[in-house]
């Protein structure tokens, strides 16, 4: 659907990214989402667009209760770590939100508050018995992620809330066929209980329409469209769990976590305005008038916005969805994405931490696939895409252009801007209007991978390094337009690859950080005759062959552990070896625990008092389900003293306990003592 009038609009624009659920390090299928609007974003800044970004955490719900459990820590303590892992890890992928906050923050539980208040007062709220799932070996109900059954639509094994692994269908609690507990696996009895529901029923006609109108990509108009033509049936917005917002009807009940999930794209503009020092800034966006919201998210919850959030907005009175853009999956290596399978490239471990370019992977996730299609992840892929089109036609012409330039001239030199080529700039730019207006972001780069290819055309039919001798005006008038198209791909590229447009703006002589508020326009102006330039140097490095032998040979380890876990075997770890240098950086002393306390609201960690001889240390370890406070006190171990110091459930702790595990029983450790040692002894 092109549409040229949507963008640019004088109209201000929020852009909001679901939210990442704070239990889990970032992987590429967040970035699946979270990478094009960065670039949407950057895109209609560049046209002159009044925008405004915000993401934050999920914090509430079963998938950080269960996590918190798994790892023995409240569910508080759980979503700080994580909320702070998305906090450094957005900013080092480029993905600049205006403001990060996360649903347990005040703005949030009283904007949801207030919000379901309203919808009791505009009467789309009422009380009704539910018959929900209890796990009597666990002695609890069962919402959402704890139950499993059968979906009743496709017959396949399905999550309480969702048919995760058939046909994606948003479930009702006490939906499920045979339920049985998540966690034990014993069948359920049913409990039967007030929940508050939601009167959906009442906005079929209202969402039927509305979703005609509605912007964004056609996968997820469509599909919301032929739910509610099959019928929608009202939403049970409150849950039996302990851990999330207090339902203001009932305090013994929780909000459903997908009720303040997307009221937090509000709150979170809320509190951007606070930040800006306009309070009142948010209205723009969420009170009824043109503000244009638009909504970033995965296929898979395009039912929680097409239809649950435009009927609470509107039973509310607040503003509705402008566009919805929902992109398609990922896959890693042509396997559907599996932490537990080894099918997932973690953003941290796998990719920043072995000091690869987050701009490669940001290309990478514009122009691997279309927006709603599959994308497909694989790591021979990612290294011919930067070495073929990034490094031998986009980096090769701007490294060329720029450094033939600088060596025979040392300055812009004298030229005008070939009619010709600035027509190809003009198409490019028309056809990234276009592209945006799609919201079709792989068209952005398949048109700057054009133009650069245009430009090496360019460059190898002049033959300037001829010129240069023979007709030094013509060559001159050659690297002029070189010069222009590098100076329009490093303005055209800033939104998909922000850092490397920084540095071929410095190597064109302007200041790097600029580039970033450059509009679009700019790519037109041709360089000025005579302005210096930086030194070149090249934009794109290849990938490193060795590295990139490493990485792969981590993750097939990785897959080939987990397919030996799924037969119940353990592989035997890959013989590594350490140099003397690296074994004697090691640190390990003896310590006598003066003191072991149980960390409390945890139930895996004990913190231990250890004296080293020359100071006494707090060391965290996560014992506590093998030995008691009491098994520990007065024992002389082994510490691993100079380990990185880590925060464990708030409390730095500063060194390891050693500890072996004992061969055939996975998880029983013991801990290395040395009786009779006197504390701060160096092991070697
Ligand atoms: O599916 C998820 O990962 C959710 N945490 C997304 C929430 S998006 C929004 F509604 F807040
Ligand atoms: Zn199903």
């Amino acid at each position: 659907m092109t549409n040229l009038n949507k963008y640019p609009t004088k109209d201000p624009v929020l852009v909001t990214c679901g939210l990442p659920y704070a239990s889990g390090e970032m992987h590429i299928g967040h970035l699946r989402t979270y990478v094009p609007a960065d670039v949407f974003v950057r895109l209609l800044k560049k046209m002159g667009v009044d925008v405004t970004f915000v993401c934050g955490s999920d914090t509430h719900g079963t998938p950080v209760v269960i996590t918190a459990e798994k790892e023995g820590l409240t569910p508080k303590e759980i979503y700080s770590k994580y909320h702070q892992h998305y906090l450094e890890t957005f900013p080092k992928l480029n993905i600049r939100f205006d403001n990060y906050g996360n649903t347990d923050d005040p703005e949030n539980i009283e904007r949801s508050i207030q919000l379901v208040e309203t919808l009791q007062k505009n009467g789309h709220i009422y009380p009704k018995e539910l018959e929900s799932p209890y796990c009597s070996q666990c002695g609890r109900s069962l919402p959402d992620r704890y139950v499993r059954g059968e979906c009743p639509y496709c017959h396949v094994d399905a999550r309480g809330d969702e048919c995760d692994q058939g046909c994606g269908r948003y479930l009702e609690p006490g939906e499920v066929l045979n339920p049985r507990c998540a966690v034990c696996g014993s069948p359920t009895r049913p409990v039967t209980r007030t929940h508050y529901y939601f009167k959906l029923s009442n906005f079929t006609k209202f969402l039927e329409d509305f979703l005609q109108r509605m912007g964004g990509t056609k996968n997820a108009r469509n599909s919301a469209l032929s739910w509610v033509r099959e019928g929608l049936r009202d939403w049970c917005i409150t849950r039996d769990l302990d851990w999330g917002i207090k339902f203001p009807l009932d305090k013994e009940l929780t909000l459903y976590v997908w009720v303040d999930a997307p009221i937090h794209y509000m709150s979170s503009t809320e509190q951007w305005a606070k930040a800006i020092g306009q309070p009142d800034a948010w209205e723009k966006f969420w009170k009824p008038g043109n503000g244009r919201l638009v909504h970033y998210i995965g296929q898979d919850i395009v039912h929680h916005h097409c239809i649950f959030w435009p009927a609470m907005l509107k039973g509310s009175d607040y503003n509705l969805p402008y566009a919805v853009v929902a992109s398609g999956m990922v896959k890693i290596e042509g396997h559907n994405f599996s932490r537990s399978r080894g099918y997932v490239v973690w953003i941290k471990e796998d990719y920043l931490d072995k000091g690869l370019d987050p701009d490669y992977l940001r290309y990478y996730v514009v122009s691997g696939s279309s927006h709603t299609k599959d994308l497909d992840f694989a790591w021979d892929v990612f290294r011919d895409k930067v070495n073929n089109e990034l490094v031998n036609t986009f980096g090769n012409f701007i490294y060329r252009a720029l450094h033939f330039t600088n060596k025979n001239f040392g300055e812009v030199p004298k030229g005008e801007f070939d009619p010709k080529l600035r027509k190809e700039v003009e198409r490019t730019i028309r056809g990234i209007t276009d592209a945006v207006n799609e919201y079709e972001l792989k068209k952005v780069s398949d048109e700057i991978l054009k133009l650069a290819r245009i430009g090496n055309e360019y460059f190898q039919a002049a033959k300037p390094w001829e010129l240069v001798k023979s007709d030094k005006d013509k060559a001159a008038e050659i690297l002029y337009n070189a010069v222009a198209l590098v100076k329009a791909l490093a303005v055209l590229i800033e939104p998909i690859m922000p850092s490397v447009a920084e540095s071929i703006w410095g190597q064109l002589g302007y200041e790097a950080a600029e580039i970033h508020s450059v509009p679009i326009e700019e790519a037109l102006n041709s360089p000025e005759v005579g302005s210096k330039l930086g030194t070149p140097k090249p934009v794109i490095a290849k990938i490193d062959d060795d590295q990139f032998a490493r990485i792969k040979e981590t993750i097939a380890n990785r897959i080939k552990a987990a397919e030996a876990a799924e037969r119940g075997e353990t592989l035997e770890e890959p013989e590594v070896t350490v140099t003397f240098d690296e074994f004697k950086r090691m640190d390990i002393r003896a310590g006598h625990i003066l003191e072991c306390t149980r960390v409390p609201k945890t139930k895996k960690l004990l913190l231990l008092k250890v004296d080293l001889g020359t100071e006494i240390r707090e060391i965290v370890t996560g014992l506590a389900d093998l030995y008691k406070p009491e098994d520990l006190t007065g024992k002389t171990a082994l510490f691993l003293v100079n380990l990185e110091p880590k925060k464990i459930a708030g409390i730095e702790s500063k060194g390891m306990i050693l500890a072996v595990e004992k061969a055939g029983e996975p998880g029983a450790w013991v801990p290395v003592t040395v009786e009779g040692v006197p504390p701060g002894s160096k092991a070697a």
